[in-house]
Formats: C-alpha cells, sequence, structure tokens
C-alpha cells in the first residue's frame, strides 16, 4: 500500500490504474481511523478494484471554537489499518495542497435545504465546508464510487445531493453505522470521552431505539417523542442539542403520511459532540 501527499503523484498513479482498465473506489476520511471508517474500506473493495482513502483534517468544515486543532492525528496507526484491510493507496495531503490560496479565496460548494436544520443549523458553515472538500475529492479521485456511513446521515444527504446536482460521474455508496457493543456510534470523537461520560454515552442510542419503538408502534404525536427523548438524554447526564424526527428523503420535520422516518440526535457529553440517527419505515 503506498500512500501519497500531492495531487500530481496521485493522479499520475490513478493514470495507471485507469488505462489498465481498473474502477476505483474512494473513502473520504479525517483519519483516526476505526471499525467504522474500515468497514467503508471493505465496502470499496466489493464496489472496485482499487481502494484510496483520503486522509485529510478538513479546517473548512470546522467552526472557530471547534476542534481542529485537537482532532487526533494517528496517521501510522491508520496505515496499518487500511493495509490490513486491503487498502490500495492513501491520500494524505497537507492543508496547502487542498487550499493553496487558503480558505477565503476558495471557490465553495453550497448545498440548499439539506444543508439547513439538526447539524447545519449548530454548526454553520460545516456542510459548506464538507461539500466542497468532498467536491474537491472527487475531481481529484474521478472515483467510480464513493462510499460514505450513515452514521453522519445529513452529510450523506447533502453529498448526494451535490452529486446528483453537479452532475458528478459518481455512484455513492451508503454504509451501516458500526457500533460498539453496547450500542454507542464508532467515533474519532469517542476517544475525548472520559471514562464516567463513556458509562454515560449509551444513552443516545438507547433513546433513538426507544422512541424507534415508539414510532413503530405507530405512534405521530412526534413532538411528544421528541420532548420524552430529549428528557430521557438530560436525566442521563447529557446535554441535547437537537432531537428529531424527520422524512428520510428529506430531512425536513416527519407527518403522520410518511413512511420512511429517519430519528437524529445531537448531544454534548461534557465538551464533546455526539452524533447518531435511526431510520425507521413504517
Ligand atoms: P470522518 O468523520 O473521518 O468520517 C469518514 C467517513 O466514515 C464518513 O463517511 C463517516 O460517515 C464514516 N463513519 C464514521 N463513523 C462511522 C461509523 N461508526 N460507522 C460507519 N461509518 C462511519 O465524515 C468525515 O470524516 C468528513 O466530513 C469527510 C466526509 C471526510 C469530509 O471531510
Amino acid at each position: 500500500m503506498r500512500t501519497v501527499n500531492s495531487l500530481r503523484e496521485l493522479r499520475t498513479i490513478l493514470r495507471g490504474y485507469r488505462r489498465e482498465g481498473k474502477t476505483i473506489g474512494l473513502v473520504p476520511t479525517m483519519g483516526n481511523l476505526h471499525e467504522g471508517h474500515i468497514s467503508l474500506v471493505r465496502k470499496a473493495g466489493e464496489a472496485a478494484d482499487v481502494v484510496v482513502t483520503s486522509i485529510f483534517v478538513n479546517p473548512m468544515q470546522f467552526g472557530a471554537s471547534e476542534d481542529l486543532d485537537s482532532y487526533p492525528r494517528t496517521l501510522e496507526d491508520d496505515q496499518r489499518q487500511l493495509e490490513a484491510a486491503g487498502n490500495t493507496l492513501v491520500f494524505a495531503p497537507g492543508v496547502e495542497e487542498i487550499y493553496p490560496q487558503g480558505l477565503v479565496q476558495q471557490t465553495k460548494v453550497v448545498v440548499p435545504e439539506v444543508s439547513d436544520g439538526h447539524c447545519g443549523a449548530s454548526r454553520p458553515g460545516h456542510f459548506e465546508g464538507v461539500a466542497t472538500v468532498v467536491t474537491m475529492l472527487l475531481n481529484m479521485v474521478q472515483p467510480d464510487i464513493a462510499v460514505f456511513g450513515e452514521k453522519d446521515f445529513q452529510q450523506l444527504a447533502v453529498i448526494r445531493k451535490l452529486v446528483r446536482d453537479l452532475m458528478i460521474p459518481v455512484e455513492v455508496i451508503g454504509a451501516p453505522t458500526v457500533r460498539e457493543t453496547d450500542g454507542l456510534a464508532k467515533s474519532s470523537r469517542n476517544g475525548y470521552l472520559n471514562e464516567s461520560e463513556r458509562a454515560i454515552a449509551p444513552a443516545v442510542y438507547r433513546a433513538l431505539q426507544d422512541s424507534a419503538d415508539k414510532l413503530g408502534n405507530g405512534r405521530s404525536d412526534f413532538g411528544a417523542i421528541e420532548r420524552e427523548a430529549t428528557e430521557a438524554l438530560s436525566a442521563a447526564g447529557l446535554r441535547p442539542d437537537y432531537f428529531n424526527i424527520v422524512n428520510s428523503d428529506t430531512l425536513k420535520p416527519a407527518t403522520a403520511e410518511d413512511t420512511e422516518l429517519t430519528i437524529l440526535v445531537a448531544a454534548f457529553l461534557g465538551t464533546t459532540r455526539l452524533i447518531d440517527n435511526l431510520s425507521v419505515s413504517r
């Protein structure tokens, strides 16, 4: 497995693969890889001959008060895991390679509607940063397929829309959320939790399951279900940011007629912000 830092090297190597008639899969990440990321790499390997994993902590998607500087950077460990998962090529550029003119001068990609609300409301500019860097990565690698986790449900919806709207010739594949045995969704940010916070954290998935049961039992009083879940999260020691039951396609508030629902949650545990979601068909 090779690691390259420059776009030039990346393009040279990819040209070779394309000449050999190989299909290319892309897995964009910010590194500090765990089994969730690795499941994406394996899925990409099932759908394409060559898997490129990018590792880039994208400054454009972090707010001024967020964890850009402290975000864990663990390239060597990431490389070991990727090698074991059968990844072909790692693209690990520096910030200057991606944003040579700086963030202010950079052309940006804005994805209306699906970027609004939920994480978009709590993290202004976040999805603009995600949409911009993902568009650039898709242009740099020009993959046949790209794999993203359902763990970041709104992000996946933003990416599906930008690919459609900008007519980018790539198939976007969603991959299910990988969890710890107690239900906590695997996340690089789980490493920020201290022991007592880690013990509280599974309450997020329990609140999702509890609400999914209520929806499955035919309840459509969404506001009441959201309030009950918010109270349960607070009682467990979390600070809920939002708990929203939405239409899975539009991410707009659910109506009683919707058959595909998704519950989106974000909550703080100390200074760590956890997100998760669960979909329900009915
Ligand atoms: P990052 O948080 O590193 O996640 C990279 C990919 O892994 C995303 O598609 C995310 O949804 C997926 N992922 C994370 N945890 C997962 C889990 N427990 N189960 C399944 N998939 C999981 O998301 C980003 O980076 C960035 O926003 C990025 C798309 C790379 C753009 O900078």
